[in-house]
């Protein structure tokens, strides 16, 4: 399972990287605002400094919602470096540019994703991930992870090759979850990643060993 960092601010994409366990980042225009991003020369050297920090995988959204602007947003964004993912959102002319990177071989990410017809679509066109929202679909009282099960057995029927990367994940129990259906990415803020650190019989053991050991040697 690959876990990605679903954020732009480059202080948290770095302490995730160090900590080893880091495969990728994915961001969206929302991410990108609240780090004070704006402005098409100040996005593209945000995508570069990710790029720099990270060794592959960094998901560069489009804003434009047409098929010829999605394409060229898409190969300005994959032009930035061979890390990028051009992330298109679920829409008819998305999947229209989803077919179009696919056959350019610039690898796509497909966002919004709240249904199995949807991913369905996105896998038919060529998507290299789909990014199902989890927590959004919680937030109505829809099962997120119901979905995320769905599409992992859907793309198991068909041994297709697009990725399910799971998104708009908000504990760690949404991260184990989706491992144990399969999802074959985690997208996650950097709490959800350390908060699997955490266990109380870790800190007490780890305190009594190191109690004991002093006491062995008369500290
Ligand atoms: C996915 O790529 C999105 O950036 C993200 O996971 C959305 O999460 P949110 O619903 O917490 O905003």
């Amino acid at each position: 399972m690959k876990f990605f960092i679903d954020t732009a601010n480059l202080d948290e994409i770095r302490e995730a990287y160090d900590l080893g366990v880091l495969d990728g980042v994915t961001t969206n225009p929302s991410l990108m605002a609240k780090e004070g991003i704006s402005g098409d020369a100040n996005v593209l050297a945000h995508y570069k400094a990710i790029c720099n920090i990270v060794d592959d995988k960094v998901s560069a959204e489009v804003i434009a919602t047409d098929f010829a602007g999605m394409v060229k947003e898409g190969t300005a964004l994959a032009k930035i470096d061979d890390k990028i993912v051009v992330k298109i959102p679920m829409i008819k002319d998305g999947v229209k540019a989803l077919k179009y990177f696919h056959s350019e071989g610039i690898r796509t990410n497909c966002t919004l994703i709240f249904s199995a017809g949807q991913a369905l679509l996105a896998a038919k066109a060529g998507a290299s991930y789909v990014s199902p929202f989890i927590g959004r679909l919680d937030d109505i009282s829809y099962d997120g992870m119901e979905l995320i099960a769905q599409i992992v057995h859907i793309y198991q029927n068909y041994d297709f090759e697009t990725e399910v990367l799971a998104a708009s994940v908000r504990h760690s129990m949404h991260l184990l979850k989706c491992a144990e259906v399969g999802a074959d990415v985690v997208t996650c803020p950097l709490k959800v990643i350390t908060g699997l650190l955490k266990h109380p019989l870790t800190d007490s053991g780890l305190a009594t060993f190191l109690a004991d050991h002093a006491k062995a040697a008369g500290k």
